[in-house]
């Protein structure tokens, strides 16, 4: 499993899955397969692929832990910028074929509908976590200050979930499922570093009684 996960065919391979949803909707597109309201067809199957980009991402730590894979992280960066290409299109059909490019509009709609404005929201907060997605700026920030910015997905995440809840008129079975997952993975989180300042806490606690003139 330690080989898969490190061979560059198997990565070649997650990036064509991760293109199957857009792949899927252009060929629909191209059969008039996206039923009587297309832009809708397309806001809602981009919209559902953002969320499930941002579950993935998120759940690679837990998995490699929890599985003992460490070779997964190789696909977090990957997984995290398809999020980020799935909601840049799902923005674009809203701001393009939903509403024709119309700014003051556009602008109008995010200040006055919640679900807008929080998706926005969850939007924005992405734009600088895909800039800085680079090795080059993991160095320029140093490891410490890119991963409490990259923290900002769990906000996304949370901004996702809330926008969909919003924004379903009836049926909240399925943003309550995404929530329940997104929730489940924060907790983990949580747990995690509780435990992981427990384990540290006596070993500081030894290091404290070490006179400072022992080197
Ligand atoms: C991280 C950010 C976002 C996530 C995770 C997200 C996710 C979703 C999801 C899951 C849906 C519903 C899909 C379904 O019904 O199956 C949706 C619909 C929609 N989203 Fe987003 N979205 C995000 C950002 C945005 C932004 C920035 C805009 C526009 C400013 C936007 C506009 C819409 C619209 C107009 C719909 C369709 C609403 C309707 O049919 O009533 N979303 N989105």
């Amino acid at each position: 499993m330690h080989r898969l996960l490190l061979s560059k065919w198997t990565k070649a391979a997650v990036f064509i899955v991760c293109l199957v949803p857009l792949g899927a909707l252009v060929e629909r597109a191209l059969h008039g397969g996206l039923g009587a309201n297309p832009v809708e067809f397309v806001q809602h199957a981009t919209g559902d692929w953002v969320l499930r980009f941002l579950i993935f991402t998120l759940a690679i730590t837990p998995l490699r832990k929890i599985l003992n894979l460490p070779e997964l992280i190789r696909y977090r960066r990957m997984l995290g910028l398809f999020a980020f290409s799935y909601v840049c299109l799902h923005f674009l059909t809203y701001i393009g074929p939903d509403q024709s490019f119309d700014l003051a509009g556009i602008w109008k709609d995010i200040e006055k509908r919640r679900y807008i404005t929080v998706g926005f929201l969850g939007f924005v907060l992405l734009i600088p976590l895909a800039i800085t997605s680079t090795a080059g700026w993991v160095r320029r920030l140093g490891g410490k200050r890119w991963q409490m910015l990259h923290r900002a997905i769990y906000l996304t995440a949370i901004c996702g979930v809330i926008h969909y809840y919003w924004l379903v008129k009836s049926d909240i079975r399925e943003p309550l499922l995404y929530g329940a997952i997104v929730a489940i993975l924060l907790l983990w989180r949580l747990g995690d570093r509780i435990l992981k300042k427990r384990r540290l806490a006596p070993a500081n606690a030894g290091t404290d009684r070490v006179p400072a003139n022992v080197s």
